[in-house]
């Protein structure tokens, strides 16, 4: 700043605006805030994928502190003229204060950018987190962080799935970021979350950044157990074959992973919100362009176009990484795991039952379950262990305070406490000339390598075993219709 008592008055008044000290502050602040956001922009497009925070630091953050300079500017510049009428700031480099001060103010700017990129760049670093998507809204986003910490995506991080890489999906979550912002604040987000997510990414362009199915071969073993409502919680387990199929050489897939085949594409219409009553599905052969429709009796609904999905992995991986086990399930793997013991006569009932009881808040249920089971078992030994498994299974799947639980967020994967594959593969959906989605065969998806308990579980069986159910007349249900987890009604 030199003196500029002798330059041109135009000149001079543009000037004028920086010549005191708090506006040359706010300058700097208003400047900062410019530079803190073109940062942003640029360590995006080094990084692999976007933050969808973003929105929250260019959009809110960034202005607030560039229109806190402005406004400082503006002050600077009043109090001069009230002050000082005429006034000017005159720094005279030949006088050593004026010297002093200079270099000062200049280390202090300095300073106050450098700070400025580096909080820019820990904020953007934070909200990228899982800490920060998981704990800082910490009642809405519980249950789901929760049960991602125990899924097999704990260790990967939510924007991987619900962002990922890109610049169009990057600029609707920076908005969407905000938006979700304001109904924190305001506390009018939806209890429980609404599924399924209208805004999430296809899962082409996440899931299969990881996972792609040109890659599943053969089958997965995977044995079921489970402990019957009887007093000594009789064990049955059912050992599977899944076929989960995949790619051949030539590119053909059969098996599970048909459904996302490049050559086929299968689409379907739901009636309902949480997509469980498909009456309507479209297979097209890619290849040949052969189109076929299958529909319930019941259809006769106008088809809308807009309404039709596009079948990927979400329809059967409802749930990779937020689980919520049925009150059965979950007390079945504690069971399984030893933290209950099979020895406490009706465990695996009572357990169930304690488990399923309306309570407003965690609080409450640690109480009453510790309460009633204690009331139940006053002599057992080792009741201590069972009380807190049992608390342990609500506080992980049960979430009072957001009502979300295994009945609001159904897992499509199988067929046995929601319909899941038997959506379609019920035997109702059929062409026009009769053709149906395979239903009558247990064998289309899996085979029955072994079932029931103890030395049973040791005679394999390459082609499949029928289903051996405790109650004969099953086939005349659906599974979901008895088996609904533990019972009661969604809230
Ligand atoms: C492996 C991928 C994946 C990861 C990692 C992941 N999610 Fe999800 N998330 C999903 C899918 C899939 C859904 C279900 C969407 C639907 O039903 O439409 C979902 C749903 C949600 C929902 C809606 C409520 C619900 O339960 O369906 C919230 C909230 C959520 N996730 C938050 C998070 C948070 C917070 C993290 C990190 C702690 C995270 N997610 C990590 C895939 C993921
Ligand atoms: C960043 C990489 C990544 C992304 C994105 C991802 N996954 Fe995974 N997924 C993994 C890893 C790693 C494992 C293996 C975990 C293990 O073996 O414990 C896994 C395991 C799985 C499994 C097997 C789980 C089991 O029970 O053994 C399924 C199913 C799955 N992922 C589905 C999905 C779906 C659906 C999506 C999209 C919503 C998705 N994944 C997105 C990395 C990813
Ligand atoms: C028609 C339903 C369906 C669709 C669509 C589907 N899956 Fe699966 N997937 C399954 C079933 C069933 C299994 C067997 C495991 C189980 O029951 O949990 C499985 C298993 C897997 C596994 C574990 C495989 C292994 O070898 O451990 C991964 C990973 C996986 N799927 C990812 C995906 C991805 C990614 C997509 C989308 C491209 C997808 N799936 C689409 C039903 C489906
Ligand atoms: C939206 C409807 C829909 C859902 C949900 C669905 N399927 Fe299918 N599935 C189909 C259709 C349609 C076919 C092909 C029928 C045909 O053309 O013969 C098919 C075929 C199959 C096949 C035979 C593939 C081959 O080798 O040709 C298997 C196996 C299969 N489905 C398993 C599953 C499993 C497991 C689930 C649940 C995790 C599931 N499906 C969920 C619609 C569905
Ligand atoms: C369209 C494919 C498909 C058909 C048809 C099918 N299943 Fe399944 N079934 C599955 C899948 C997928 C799973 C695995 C679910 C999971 O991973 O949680 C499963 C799981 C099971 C289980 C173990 C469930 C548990 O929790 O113990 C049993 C038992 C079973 N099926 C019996 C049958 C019987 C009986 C039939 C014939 C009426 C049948 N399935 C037809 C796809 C199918
Ligand atoms: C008419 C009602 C009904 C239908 C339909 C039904 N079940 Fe069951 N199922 C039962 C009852 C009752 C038990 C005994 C439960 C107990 O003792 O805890 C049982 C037990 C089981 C068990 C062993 C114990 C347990 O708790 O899991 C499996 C596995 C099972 N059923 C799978 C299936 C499958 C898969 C289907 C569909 C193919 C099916 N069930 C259809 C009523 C039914």
């Amino acid at each position: 700043m030199q003196d500029k008592e002798n330059s041109a008055p135009r000149n001079g008044r543009r000037r004028a605006w920086f010549q005191n000290w708090l506006s040359l502050g706010g300058a700097v602040i208003a400047a900062s805030s410019i530079f803190a956001v073109l940062l942003l922009f640029s360590t995006e497009l080094f990084l692999p994928r976007s933050n969808p925070y973003m929105g929250l630091l260019v959009y809110v953050l960034a202005p607030v502190f560039f229109f806190a300079g402005l406004a400082l500017m503006v002050i600077g510049l009043r109090l001069q003229r009230r002050l000082r009428p005429g006034g000017r700031l005159v720094v005279d480099l030949t006088r050593p204060r004026d010297r002093k001060r200079l270099g000062v103010f200049i280390a202090c700017a300095a300073v106050f950018l450098l700070c400025t990129a580096i909080g820019s760049y820990q904020t953007y670093q934070y909200t990228d987190s899982v800490q920060f998507c998981g704990t800082m809204c910490h009642v809405p986003m519980k249950p789901e962080y929760t049960t991602y910490l125990q899924s097999p995506h704990a260790r990967v991080a939510c924007v991987e799935c619900h962002v990922g890489p890109g610049a169009g999906w990057y600029v609707r979550s920076k908005l969407n970021g905000v938006h979700q912002l304001f109904d924190v604040m305001l506390g009018t987000y939806p209890r429980p979350i609404q599924t399924p997510l209208g805004n999430l990414r296809p899962a082409k362009e996440t899931c299969e950044q990881c996972h792609w199915p040109q890659r599943f071969i053969g089958g997965i073993d995977r044995t079921f157990y489970h402990y019957l409502s009887d007093e000594s919680n009789s064990p049955f387990a059912v050992r599977l074959m899944l076929k989960v199929g995949g790619g051949a050489a030539n590119g053909t897939m059969t098996g599970i992973h048909w459904h996302v085949s490049p050559n086929f594409k299968v689409e379907y219409l739901a009636t309902d919100r949480q997509r469980q009553i498909i009456p309507w599905v479209r297979v097209t052969d890619l290849k040949s362009g052969k189109v076929t429709v299958f529909k319930t009796a019941d259809f006769h609904g106008k088809v809308d176009e807009a309404q039709i999905r596009t079948m990927d992995c979400l329809d059967c991986h409802t749930r990779p990484s937020h689980r919520f086990l049925s009150p059965d399930e979950a007390v079945d793997a504690a069971i399984t795991s030893g933290q209950l013991s099979r020895a406490i006569p009706w465990i695996k009932s009572n357990s169930v039952a304690i488990l399923v009881r309306p309570y407003h808040t965690t609080d409450e249920a640690m109480q009453k379950i510790a309460a009633g089971l204690r009331a139940e078992y006053p002599r057992a030994a080792g009741i201590d262990r069972a009380v807190a498994a049992v608390q342990g299974i609500y506080s992980q799947n049960f979430f009072p305070e957001m009502k979300a639980d295994w009945r609001v967020h159904p897992d499509n994967i199988g067929h046995k406490i929601s319909n899941g594959c038997f959506r379609c593969h019920d035997g109702n959906h059929a062409t026009a000339n009769g053709k149906t989605i395979p239903a009558d065969n247990c064998n289309l998806c899996h085979t029955i390598m072994a079932q029931g308990s103890g030395t049973q579980l040791r005679k394999l069986s390459a082609t499949g075993y029928d289903f051996f159910h405790i109650d004969s007349t099953y086939q005349d249900f659906s599974c979901a219709q008895c088996h609904n987890g533990g019972g009661g009604s969604v809230h």
